[in-house]
């Protein structure tokens, strides 16, 4: 998966991306590819606690939870399988920064990402 951003704050999602670079345009602007981690702000405030128990990926973003207040907060968490397939959970201001996804018969390296709407892109891999 690749993330990119538009001109205008759209975030945008490549699943299954070719191997080449590709170029990501929105309403004739080239959007940027976000890299992860990128942003100069709070580590543990942002980097994705994750912990698998009993077929479940448990995540909370991050290890000191991440306020979700109606100007700064996480938008999204994004869970990348092995095979490339990706499920998504999609938050509001208010929300507790979690997400649980269901894990039986993962195995290999899953990548965790998460947007948070000021601070930009997270991730954390954990190896199932
Ligand atoms: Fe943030």
């Amino acid at each position: 998966m690749k993330l990119f951003k538009g001109a205008n704050g759209e975030v945008l999602e490549l699943i299954y991306p070719a191997d080449e670079a590709v170029e990501v345009v929105v309403n004739g602007q080239p959007a940027a590819e976000l890299k992860a981690g990128s942003t100069d702000a709070a580590t543990e405030k942002h980097v994705p606690a994750v912990k698998a128990v009993d077929g479940k990926l448990e995540v909370q973003v991050g290890e000191i939870a991440h306020p979700m207040l109606d100007n700064h907060y996480i938008t999204n968490i994004w869970v990348e399988y092995p095979d490339g397939t990706v499920e998504k959970k999609t938050l509001k201001p208010g929300e507790a920064p979690n997400a649980e996804f269901d894990i039986t018969d993962v195995n290999g390296k899953v990548t965790v990402y998460e947007y948070c709407n000021l601070h930009g892109l997270w991730k954390k891999e954990i190896e199932l």
